[in-house]
């Protein structure tokens, strides 16, 4: 048979996904199954953007630009606007969901072995992205203990090579939910200016801020557009997860021009999707506002119900739908691999993302999950309470 490439080889399986046949076979056993596993919300996407697809006047689902349409880039600037940063329609590429302006980042600022500096734990496909540009990850490890702030900047300066390109960070954070303060944004800023790196921000949680917090962008600092990269999505903002738009956003015109040529061998980002995305772009605060209370009311649930359970551990998260949870077993893979299989409380159980996949370092993070908060405060009890009873069971 011919050979599979080493970097297919090399490629990792999600975390978040990895399990999905344990799951398969949970139901099939006729169990309920929590999913706390992944980050798709049950947040209703707004009507105007499902009207907007559904009732429209195309007579062929054309292409549209490979930088996406000029309406949509020019609204997508707006929304920045009113959001302080300001850019233009030229400094957008809309892009086949966060993941694609993800590629195309790696793709515009690195080689074949360049590196890239990450805190780590870290959105778990960019193990993936980076793969599949032949990057390295070069993690700095940020710690449950400090509730996963930023690590000391000469933590980072200490891993800067010939090789490093970038910094790459996720604010407000998956898996960690920590949000970036001003201070700290200022601090990377110093650093990629100094080593002359690029900062690629991945803000697809922007609007997820609690606690009456704000949310400071990269394209926000002074002084760094050439350096500054921002990642964007429409996933989670109007949960449309499905729609699969996203955008890069960077003021560096050579970054834009480079990105573009990736652009254009795709193509074009979804013509009906950016239909749908421009129309969420006139979503009403007040949907924004009652999504951010009931997240909130949802974090406050499961960090109380999880804090109740001996042996575990959680940090505080400002933002995003996610929280990092130590629990007293040696393998996460493991015992959530037996929740699925072998355990359950009057037919119902839980999935768990296992956080070692969220880290590089290998043998991180193994004692460590993620959960998603993305469902209605009755049920995460319900799941936490499994979760308790499962430990009070669970042999490692
Ligand atoms: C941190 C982060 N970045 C990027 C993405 C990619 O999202 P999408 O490709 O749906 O825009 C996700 C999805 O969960 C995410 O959590």
């Amino acid at each position: 048979m011919p050979a599979i490439s080493k970097k297919g080889q090399n490629m990792p399986q999600s975390p978040i996904r990895k399990l999905v046949p344990y799951a398969e076979m949970a139901y099939k056993q006729g169990k309920t199954v929590y999913h706390l596993n992944i980050g798709q919300p049950d947040i209703k996407t707004p009507e105007i953007a499902l009207d907007a697809v559904r009732v429209h006047s195309l007579d062929i689902l054309a292409y549209t630009r490979s930088e996406g349409s000029d309406e949509y880039r020019n609204k997508i600037a707006n929304y920045y606007s009113q959001h302080d940063i300001e850019v233009t329609k030229s400094d957008i590429i809309v892009t086949t969901g966060g993941s694609e302006a993800l590629l195309f980042a790696f793709g515009s600022v690195m080689d074949t072995d360049d590196e890239v500096i990450i805190p780590e734990p870290f959105y778990a496909n960019y193990n993936g992205f980076s793969t599949a540009s032949g990057v390295n990850i070069v993690p700095v490890i940020s710690k449950i203990e400090d509730n996963f702030a930023l690590p000391p900047i000469e933590e980072f300066e200490k891993l800067i090579t010939p090789k490093t390109k970038a910094i790459l960070i996720c604010n407000p954070g998956n898996p960690t939910g920590y949000l970036y303060s001003k201070e700290e944004i200022k601090k990377l800023a110093d650093i990629v200016k100094k080593h002359d790196l690029f900062l690629i921000s991945d803000e697809v949680y922007r609007e997820f801020v609690y606690d009456g917090a704000t949310h400071y962008s990269i394209m926000q600092e002074e002084g760094l557009a050439e350096h500054a990269i921002m990642i964007d999505s429409v996933s989670k903002r109007y949960s449309m997860c499905g729609a699969r738009i996203g955008c890069l956003v960077s003021k560096n015109k050579e970054v834009i021009a480079t990105a573009l040529k990736f652009a254009q061998a795709r193509l074009s980002p979804p013509t009906l999707a950016q239909i749908a995305s421009e129309a969420a772009l006139q979503t009403p605060q007040s949907y924004f506002d009652n999504v951010i209370e009931e997240y909130v009311a949802r974090r406050n649930t499961l960090i109380t119900e999880l804090k109740k359970i001996e042996g575990v551990k959680v940090g505080q998260p400002k933002g995003a739908f996610y929280c990092i949870v130590e629990l007293p077993v040696k393998n996460s893979d493991a015992f959530a691999q037996w929740l699925l299989e072998s355990f359950d409380v009057n037919g119902e159980t839980v999935m768990v993302a296992p956080a070692a996949g969220f880290y590089s370092t290998p043998g991180v993070g193994l004692n460590q999950i993620r959960i998603a908060y993305v469902l209605n405060q009755d049920s995460l009890k319900r799941a936490v309470s499994i979760l308790k009873e499962a430990l009070k069971v669970y042999k490692d």
